[in-house]
């Protein structure tokens, strides 16, 4: 049987406190229960997921480097780093690999300094404002551009 698509799905700074981090913005839902969530949809799909949080740009960056050769496609929800990091923007493009963008909030409705991403420019999509349930939209929409010979920057 063929090896099923990999997808690493990774999550930036305080993406480990979502459950009783401003609720009213980021929703109750537990990181836990969002990989659940994953790997749910994954199934669906019949793709494979990793899915990892860091609170270290660095730590992101290397899994980012290391994904080439080893997983088909990226999601990320970079927290705080999504409006600050070139460093994540230019190990994406360097990754060689489809990359699909996922906030829990509306970044647009929120403050000015949210609005620019850095990730967007090398992403093939952005989900943002549904919570939890973005991660599962876009583990849909990862599945579809691995099939499609989609193959990144
Ligand atoms: C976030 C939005 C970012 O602006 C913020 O810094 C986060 C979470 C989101 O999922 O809505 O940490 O990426």
């Amino acid at each position: 049987m063929a090896k099923k698509p990999t997808i690493l799905v990774l999550n930036g700074p305080n993406l480990n406190m979502l459950g009783t981090r401003e609720p009213e913005i980021y929703g109750s839902e537990t990181l836990g229960e969002i990989e659940t969530r994953c790997h749910e949809r994954a199934a669906a799909f019949d793709v494979e997921i990793e899915f990892r949080q860091s609170n270290g740009e660095a730590e992101i960056v290397g899994w980012i480097q290391a994904a080439r050769g080893s997983a088909d496609g990226i999601i990320i929800n970079a927290g705080a780093l999504t409006h600050t990091s070139v460093a994540l923007l230019d190990a994406l493009q360097a990754a060689g690999l489809p990359v699909v963008e996922v906030h829990l909030s509306n970044i647009f409705r929120r403050e000015e300094f949210r609005h620019k991403s850095y990730i967007s420019q090398t992403a093939s999509g952005l989900v943002c404002g549904f919570g939890g349930v973005g991660y599962g939209l876009a583990i849909e929409a990862m599945a579809g551009l691995i099939a499609g010979g989609e193959s990144g920057h």
